[in-house]
C-alpha cells in the first residue's frame, strides 16, 4: 500500500514528538538550485570541491563569490509549501523540532521557531582565525570589490556555514541530539540524498528507538532501507495539497 495523504495526516495525529530533518530539496522548489543536482553548479565549479577550508585557504575571493551568488539567488527565493507546512506543523504537536542540512535560511523566513541549523546559516559571517563571536550579514548583494570579506580591522571573515572536514554546529547539534533522546515517534526527512554521513546516522538511531520514519523525496535512493514509508513526490507539491486540505477541513 502506498502510503498517501490519508495516512500521513493519520500518523501526524497521533504525533506527540515528531523531528523533522530537512536537506537541499526543499527548497528546490523556491528555485534555489540543489546542492548535488546539475544546476547546483557555479561557473563549472562543483559545490563540493568549493566547501571546503582548502578551497578558501587557496582561494578566498572565489569562495566568497560563490557565496555571494549563492545569496543573491537565495534572496530572489521565497518559501513554498514546504516550508509553510512545517510551521503549521510545529503548531500541531506538543514537542517539535526541526533540524536542517541548508544555510538558506528559509526556514526562519517561513517563521519556523525550533529549529536547529546543523550546516550553519549563509548569512552569518564570523572571522577566518575563530576570534570573536559570529555576526548576521544580511545583504543580498555584495559589490565583487569587497570580495574576500574583512572585518573592519583587516581580518579575513567566512561564511558562518560548515565545509567538508569541518565539525558541525556544536549547539545546533546538541539540541538535536537532546531531542533524539527522549525519542521522537515520528522522523519525517524531506529532500535529502543523506550522503552527509550524520544524517542516516540520527536516522537509524531514531528508527532503532522505535520512531516512524516517512521519507518525501521524489527519489527514494539513499533512504530506501532507512524509511518505513516513502512518499515520492515533490515536497512543495505533496505539503500544498496537505495544507489545503488542512484549510478545507
Ligand atoms: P542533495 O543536493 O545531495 O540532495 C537533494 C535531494 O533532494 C535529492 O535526494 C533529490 O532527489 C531531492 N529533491 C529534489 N527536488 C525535490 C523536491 N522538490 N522535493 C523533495 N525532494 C527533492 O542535498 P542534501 O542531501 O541536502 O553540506 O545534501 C546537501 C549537503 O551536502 C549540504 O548541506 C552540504 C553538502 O555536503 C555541507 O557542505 C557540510
Amino acid at each position: 500500500m502506498t502510503f498517501d495523504m490519508t495516512r500521513f495526516t493519520d500518523a501526524i495525529a497521533g504525533c506527540r514528538r515528531l523531528l523533522v530533518l530537512t536537506g537541499a530539496g526543499i527548497y528546490a522548489e523556491s528555485g534555489v538550485p540543489t546542492f548535488r543536482g546539475p544546476e547546483g553548479l557555479w561557473r563549472k565549479h562543483d559545490p563540493v570541491q568549493l566547501a571546503t577550508p582548502e578551497a578558501f585557504h587557496a582561494d578566498p575571493r572565489l569562495v566568497w563569490e560563490w557565496y555571494a551568488w549563492r545569496r543573491s539567488v537565495i534572496a530572489g527565493c521565497e518559501p513554498n509549501p514546504a516550508h509553510h507546512a512545517l510551521v503549521t506543523l510545529e503548531g500541531m504537536v506538543p514537542e517539535f523540532l526541526l533540524a536542517t542540512q541548508n544555510v538558506d535560511g528559509l526556514h526562519r523566513r517561513a517563521g519556523s521557531r525550533n529549529l536547529a541549523e546543523i550546516h550553519g546559516n549563509i548569512w552569518n559571517v564570523r572571522r577566518l582565525d575563530g576570534e570573536g563571536p559570529e555576526v548576521e550579514d544580511l545583504r543580498a548583494e555584495i559589490p565583487d570589490g569587497e570580495l574576500p570579506l574583512r572585518d573592519e580591522a583587516g581580518n579575513l571573515l567566512r561564511p558562518g556555514v560548515v565545509w567538508y572536514g569541518e565539525m558541525l554546529r556544536e549547539e545546533a547539534l546538541m539540541r538535536l541530539q537532546q531531542f533524539l533522546a527522549h525519542q521522537p515517534d515520528v522522523v519525517i526527512v524531506i529532500g535529502t540524498s543523506a550522503q552527509v554521513t550524520w544524517v542516516p546516522a540520527i536516522l537509524a538511531h531514531a528508527r532503532s528507538m522505535g520512531a516512524t520514519i516517512i521519507n518525501i523525496n521524489p527519489d527514494r535512493a539513499g533512504l530506501e532501507t532507512i524509511a518505513h514509508h516513502h512518499i515520492d513526490r515533490a515536497s512543495g507539491d505533496f505539503f500544498g495539497e496537505w495544507l489545503q486540505n488542512l484549510n478545507n477541513e
